[in-house]
């Protein structure tokens, strides 16, 4: 596993991270396999595990806290999103700081994270949806400066919403925050226009955040494919998004030879961007963890695959079921 640097921060994280989304939301987990498979990253090198209170009302956070008292030599980096106010998720134009992110709020979410996890502070605090807008009302950055000051996390980010990289640029410049997670991928190119080089500029550290575009990217979606009810997937890749989207990865499957996988040449085409301090793929199964961490020591691709992928690029824009 290598490492890299987590923007203004003397972090040095693991290049692959861990997200904990879908082992408390989407239908087929199990925590024993679950906590099997997190071990095993933290075996292979693994230090950055993302979760959030809104990923099974706090059970993710719950795991994590776990996992951290099984491993006191470790120093493993934890990350926890407070949900919004109005536990909408995506953010829109119309709502405000007091509609999302109230400082009460905000303090109420950050003792309830700490309590789920059973944990004294965590590494990262993110704001689980954003709007750049937000930045005007300064209530909500000096309570997080206020909470950050009595220990109860060490750094601040932002998570932006799906497909709008440039609704978190303002937040970037403005040096109130020490990191953006934001979507990033062989499809989703975009953060590298403007997100991206403010990034770099400011120093803020950047976690690429679904990687396999929720899953098409493994290359094992068909248009048949179906969800149970209730899972969110089933939500979001209604007929209009599954059909287009496993018609963009088909195109991508030649790209795949001599023996690489598609879900290898997603996380190593995600490697090329220096930027980016870690990518969090999420996981459950232990051989999903054991062949994503793989990437790390293979390495970005070499300069021809990527200039062929990088015509894969795909911008979309949010609708009613981009969520
Ligand atoms: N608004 C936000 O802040 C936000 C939104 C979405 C996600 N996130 C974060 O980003 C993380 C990653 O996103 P995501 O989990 O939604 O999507 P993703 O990482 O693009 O895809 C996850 C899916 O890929 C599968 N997978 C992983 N490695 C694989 C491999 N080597 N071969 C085949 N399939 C593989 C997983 O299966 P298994 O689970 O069965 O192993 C899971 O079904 C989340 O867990 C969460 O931490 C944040």
């Amino acid at each position: 596993m290598k490492y890299r640097k987590f923007g203004r921060t003397n972090w040095e994280v693991s290049e692959i991270g861990y997200g904990m989304w879908g082992m408390a939301g989407w239908t087929g987990s199990d925590d024993e396999e679950s906590m099997r498979s997190m071990q095993r990253a933290v075996e292979l090198g693994c230090t950055f595990f993302d979760t959030a209170w809104g990923y099974g009302e706090g059970k993710s956070e719950g795991l994590l806290g776990n996992l951290v008292r099984v491993n006191p030599d470790k120093k493993l980096y934890t990350a926890t999103k407070l949900p919004p106010k109005n536990f909408k998720w995506p953010s829109i134009r119309e709502y405000t700081v007091e509609d999302c992110y109230p400082p009460d709020h905000i303090e109420s979410y950050v003792e309830i994270s700490l309590k789920n996890a059973g944990l004294d502070s965590f590494d990262l605090m993110q704001f689980h949806t954003w709007e750049d807008a937000w930045l005007e009302d300064d209530r909500m950055m000096n309570k997080m400066i206020e909470l950050k000051a009595q220990g109860l996390f060490h750094a601040i980010g932002i998570s932006i919403n799906r497909w709008e990289p440039w609704n978190g640029v303002e937040a970037v410049k403005s040096g109130l925050i020490d990191s953006v997670q934001v979507i990033y991928n062989i499809f989703d190119q975009n953060p590298k226009d403007v997100l991206l080089p403010a990034c770099l500029a400011h120093q803020v550290g950047v976690i690429a955040r679904v990687p396999f575009d929720e899953g098409s990217l493994t290359g094992l979606l068909t248009k048949e494919t179906t969800w149970p009810e209730g899972d969110w997937r089933s939500t979001y890749f209604v007929p209009e998004n599954l059909n287009s989207t496993v018609e963009h990865a088909d195109a991508l499957k030649p790209s795949a030879h001599n023996g690489m996988t598609m879900p290898e040449m997603a996380l190593r085409f995600i490697l090329g961007e220096p930027t980016i301090s870690t990518i969090i793929p999420g996981m459950r199964k232990l051989h999903h963890v054991e062949s994503n961490i793989a990437t790390s020591d293979a390495g970005p691709l070499d300069s021809t695959l990527m200039a062929e992928l990088e015509k894969h690029r795909w911008d979309r824009e949010p609708t009613e079921w981009s969520q």
